[in-house]
């Protein structure tokens, strides 16, 4: 169970480790009840601590749907949210008893490519530039618009989407659907299937690393996304013995500290050397390739696990949503793609199946609509 306070601190979340707080056992009535701001500069879901359960749905524009559609559409979306992350119904909701345990619901919208050009306004995101070592699949790929709707009880979060859906129909059909969930003790960092500590190092100050400013005409105080579906190789990961599975990420298994730290939070030493001379954190670990030095440059990681379940030989399909947000992809998120692709020990067990890049327009006050200075 969550108490009040760590709600409360959970809630500051413009601070490193903000996203510490997790869940597994069933919510209480309290943590039901719990409701997450709609309106406000930025969209709700971003800075928010992650939730436990998430559904990332992908939508294309059908193709009679232009520019004024579009307006509709996000306004009868934006209206949808604004209730049910309140614990109201949606209009015409069937189902209006489940809409009563809101669970820190939030919902948030993407724009992709496409959905610019169908309104004929210029893209603030392009596609990610091809890395070596993905594997892409069309069926996880892409998308007009995107829907994340994430909150700590699952019954909150299909009932969420299947309101939203519902509405989206006549204007678009769903591409794909991911379904995430964190896990890990309560008051520590999620862990990820591979078993690791996964979320430590975050930017601490969103204003920099996230939010678009001023000059982000109709995207100020919105940001990007990128959502990476990333397949584990969890057969071959079970041979790999600890120190092999440590010397990977650079961190502890146990832990989470840095190989040159005790705790979590230790600041990695990525010059000290062991007594061969080599460094102790490898030229090839994880945390060195992704390291970035400036914190206003880092992206905001706000990742799920995906479990599918398994084949008929007892391999697992699961994997990581690798979701992260920063105010610039190519500054930002490429540059640490890009030096994983050529060199990380991680990607003999990982490969990226999925990809994504959708812009997060800014919140909107009562009354408005997700993308109204964008598309308005
Ligand atoms: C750090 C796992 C993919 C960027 C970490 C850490 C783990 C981890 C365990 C150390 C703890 C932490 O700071 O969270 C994974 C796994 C992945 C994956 C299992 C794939 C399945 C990616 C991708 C990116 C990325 C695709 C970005 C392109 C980072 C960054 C850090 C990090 C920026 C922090 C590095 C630092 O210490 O400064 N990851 N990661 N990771 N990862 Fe990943």
């Amino acid at each position: 169970m969550i108490s009040r306070r760590g709600l409360l601190a959970g809630g500051a979340a413009t601070a490193a480790g903000a996203f510490t707080r997790h869940e597994t056992s069933p919510p209480t009535h309290a943590e039901r009840a719990r409701v997450e701001p709609f309106h406000g500069t930025h969209q709700a879901g971003v800075a928010t601590p992650p939730q436990v359960h998430a559904v990332f749905v992908g939508f294309d524009l059908r193709e009679s749907i232009g520019g004024e559609a579009v307006v509709r559409l996000m306004q009868l979306l934006t209206d949808d949210a604004a209730r049910l992350t309140q614990g109201r119904p949606a209009l015409a909701d069937t189902e209006p008893e489940l809409a009563a345990n809101p669970a820190g619901l939030t919902v948030t919208f993407g724009f992709g490519e496409g959905l610019f050009k169908a309104a004929k306004v210029d893209s603030p995101v392009r596609p990610l530039p091809a890395f070596e070592t993905d594997k892409l699949a069309e069926r996880w790929s892409g998308g007009d618009l995107l829907v994340q709707v994430c909150a700590d009880d699952g019954l909150t979060v299909a009932h969420a989407v299947r309101m939203l859906v519902k509405d989206a129909r006549s204007f678009a059909r769903v591409r794909w659907t991911q379904r995430g969930f964190r896990g890990g003790a309560k008051g520590t960092t999620q862990r990820n299937l591979m078993g690791q500590v996964d979320g430590t190092v975050n930017p601490a100050d969103l204003d920099r690393a996230v939010w678009l400013g001023l000059d982000a005409d109709g995207m100020r105080g919105g940001t990007t996304m990128v959502l990476r579906r990333i397949r584990m190789h969890l057969e071959t990961w079970d041979a790999a013995d600890r120190v092999a599975r440590e010397f990977t990420i650079g961190r502890r298994l146990d832990t989470g500290a840095p190989l040159t730290g005790r705790a979590e939070r230790d600041e990695p030493d990525f010059e000290r050397k062991n007594n061969l001379g080599f460094p102790v954190i490898s030229e090839y670990a994880h945390i060195r390739r992704a390291h970035v030095a400036d914190p206003a440059q880092r992206i905001l990681r706000r990742p799920y696990n995906y479990d599918e379940g398994l084949t008929e030989d007892g391999e697992s399909d699961s994997g990581l949503l690798f979701a992260s947000f920063q105010a610039d992809i190519e500054r930002q998120f490429v540059p640490v793609q890009r030096r994983l692709a050529e060199g990380d020990l991680l990607n003999e067990w990982v490969t990226a199946i999925g990809s994504a890049v959708f812009a997060i327009p800014p919140g909107c006050a009562p009354g408005g609509w997700i993308g109204e200075g964008l598309l308005g």
